[in-house]
Order: C-alpha cells, then sequence, then structure tokens
C-alpha cells in the first residue's frame, strides 16, 4: 500500500545494530516484491525467521474446469454452496478463473490453528458476512462485514473470527492488487477525484509480540500446491516494522459513489485493479438527475472482458432473479443489459440500496466444476419476454 506505516520498535538507522535488553541482535527481514525495487517494509523479529524445521506437501490445487465450455450467460447461488470444511485457508470451493485472477468462495466454520500465506498470489478478500481479527506478521487488523481485504503475497496471516455467519469471497491475483492509477498522483497519493482515500484506509493497528518456541506449522500456497512449512517458533514474533508493504483494509461503505445526470459507466465505480482485471463496488446511491435519465445502463457488449458480479445483498437496478450471494458471469461474446421491464421500472427512481462487487477480466473465465452445484440455468433465458 503507498502509505508509510510503523508499528513497534525499531532502530533509527536500517540495517545497523538493534539489540535486546540482553544484548542479543534482533533479526531483520525485508519483505518485499519486484526484487528490490517494489513495495517494501522492513521487519525486525525476536527470532530468525529462516528456522524451518521441515517442510511437506500437503495438498494440490488442481482447479477443474467444467467438462464442456459454454457460452451463455451464468448465475451461481453461492449461498447454496455447501461447506467444504472447516478452514478459511485449505477449504475454498472454485468458481472462476484464468491466468491472471482466480475467484474463490469460503465459509469456514472453525479458527485455524496454522497460519496460512499465499505465495503465488496476492490475495483481496470480500467479507460478504463474517468479523474478526486478521492477524500478520505485521500486528492485528480488526475486520468487518463490507470489508476488502488486501492481504499481499507471502504474508503470513491467520484469522480469527467471531462467532457468526462466515461468507467470503476470495480474489486470487497473479499481478499486484493496486489501488486504480487514475485515482492517484506521481507521488502515489490518492487524489481529490478518487471515490476514497488514505482515510478510509485501515492498517494493522497492534503489534503482539509472541516468543514462544515450538513446532509452528504454516500453510504455504506455492505453484497450485499447499506445503507444510514447520517453523521452530512462533511466526508473530515481530516487535516492529516499517514500510509499504503489509496488509490492508477497506470498506466498501467507505467508497463513495460518482453520480451525474446521466447514467455514469462503471469504470467511475473501480476501487482496485490488478494485472489483468479491475475491481468494481456498486454501492447505495442516488440516481442521475436529468428529468428524463434512464438509471439503469444501456444494454452493452462487454468486448475484451468478462464480466463478473456478486451480489452482496438482494438489490440490483437492472437484474432480477438474483439473490444475496448470487454471481453472474456475463462472458464476452454475447451483449447484455437490463431484463425486461427494468428500464421502464428504474425511469424516475431517485435511488438504489445495490451493494455488489464487480471484477471484470481481461481474458476469459473459466468456470469451475464447483460452481456448477449452485449453477441457475434458467438465467440465461430471463432476457426473455415470456420470462418477465
Ligand atoms: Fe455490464
Amino acid at each position: 500500500m503507498p502509505i508509510y506505516h510503523k508499528l513497534g520498535r525499531i532502530p533509527h538507522k536500517r540495517h545497523t545494530v538493534f539489540r535486546k535488553e540482553n544484548g542479543d541482535l534482533y533479526y531483520e527481514h525485508l519483505m518485499g516484491n519486484k526484487g528490490f525495487t517494489g513495495l517494501s517494509s522492513l521487519l525486525y523479529h525476536v527470532r530468525r525467521p529462516t528456522t524451518i524445521l521441515q517442510t511437506r506437501l500437503q495438498k494440490k490445487c488442481n482447479w477443474e474446469s467444467e467438462s464442456e465450455p459454454v457460452l451463455r450467460m451464468r448465475h451461481f447461488k453461492t449461498h447454496n454452496l455447501s461447506p467444504v470444511g472447516p478452514s478459511v485457508a485449505l477449504n475454498r470451493t472454485p468458481l472462476l478463473y484464468n491466468k491472471a485472477v482466480a475467484i474463490s468462495f469460503a465459509q469456514p466454520s472453525a479458527n485455524d490453528d496454522f497460519f496460512y500465506r499465499n505465495s503465488q498470489g496476492d490475495e483481496l478478500i470480500f467479507v460478504s458476512d463474517g468479523e474478526g481479527v486478521l492477524e500478520s506478521s505485521f500486528g492485528e487488523l480488526p475486520f468487518r462485514k463490507g470489508d476488502y481485504l488486501v492481504i499481499p503475497r507471502s504474508i503470513t496471516h491467520r484469522y480469527r473470527f467471531s462467532e457468526g455467519i462466515k461468507r467470503l469471497l476470495i480474489i486470487e491475483s497473479v499481478g499486484q492488487i493496486r489501488t486504480p492509477q487514475r485515482y492517484r498522483n506521481e507521488q502515489g497519493q490518492l487524489m481529490e477525484n478518487s471515490p476514497f482515500c488514505e482515510r478510509d484506509i485501515r492498517k494493522p493497528e497492534n503489534l503482539p509480540v509472541n516468543d514462544a518456541m515450538g513446532e509452528f506449522p504454516i500453510m504455504v500456497k506455492k505453484a497450485n500446491a499447499i506445503y507444510e512449512v514447520i517453523l521452530e517458533h512462533h511466526p508473530f514474533d515481530v516487535v516492529g516494522w516499517d514500510g509499504y508493504y503489509y496488509p490492508w483494509a477497506l470498506n466498501i461503505e467507505d467508497f463513495e459513489p460518482i453520480t451525474g445526470r446521466i447514467h455514469q459507466p462503471p469504470p467511475v465505480h473501480q476501487t482496485f485493479e490488478g494485472d489483468g482485471f479491475v475491481i468494481c463496488s456498486f454501492v447505495p446511491r442516488l440516481f442521475d438527475y436529468h428529468p428524463q435519465s434512464i438509471p439503469v445502463p444501456y444494454q452493452h457488449s462487454n468486448v475484451m472482458s468478462d464480466e463478473v458480479i456478486y451480489y452482496a445483498n438482494e438489490e440490483f437496478m437492472s437484474r432480477k432473479g438474483i439473490e444475496e450471494g448470487s454471481i453472474t458471469l456475463h462472458p464476452d461474446g454475447l451483449p447484455h443489459g437490463p431484463q425486461p421491464g427494468k428500464i421502464e421500472e428504474s425511469i424516475g427512481k431517485s435511488k438504489t440500496g445495490e451493494l455488489a462487487v464487480m471484477v471484470d477480466t481481461f481474458q476469459a473465465l473459466i468456470v469451475a466444476k464447483g460452481a456448477l452445484q449452485v449453477e441457475d440455468r434458467d438465467y440465461s433465458r430471463s432476457w426473455l419476454e415470456d420470462k418477465k
């Protein structure tokens, strides 16, 4: 995240002597991407982060595609997915993927007693339901319903969920997940035209130091496999850190919608960008104020992108037949738009209460087998007048 942040105790000068009370040295550890030229942080550990007792293959993550490719409008009801296990890290249902981005869904029922890090991609988690604390080497980051959690790759972390329903939309990205370039000035600050600013971005706030020896398993995702890595001490033994590389959060309610006299195009809803995709937030807002405006979008051909929308509530201005937790996929190759009745219905309305997350990918998405169990196969015919 291009905001400098610091927690705990650090030496006055980097790469210099920093001693514990007993005279031993703390262990300095640089974490950063793009080979010492990207965002980075310097962490100071009580013990060496390199004391690995053993590693072993835990499982392969081979995502299976549907057996025959299909070209039609798709609709999947994620809230009907059967939970596949208790763990947020290990038990995720694959839904949609390509070489740049992978979308899955998790409904964890217990807190993991191990740690997790994804060393093949950044993770962006949309917390559709649930709250708790995201623990990491960088400290504690409380989260709640509606949060986007951005966890840059290779950050060791663990979720401590509170009681209640937990539903998470998980987006893994080969490229770095970041704020939209066009909202950042040349120094990286979010500009006045950005729908959110640094004040809305939440950073780790507490840094408990866990100085404990033992066997601490970390599940590491790398090259489409999960490895169990046993560390000789607790991984969250950092006494201080500073830099730009750390997990952060933005709540969808803190995204301020950009509205106009006539319909504004989807890029005004953009919240994040990756390599090969963008993420947009559709939030409650006032509708267009031209007296003759049509608030819902026109029919459109999403040329060169596949359009995925996750509906965080049951309302969406241009759509019918969806429910909270629905995911629609409108693939490139088929024009789409409001279903019959929705255009007339929208005229004269003053506001919408919709809440949805859109992922537009620049390469075609593959539907994973796991999504088929909750597919609404009638969705593609919902544009026909007889389905009104
Ligand atoms: Fe669209």
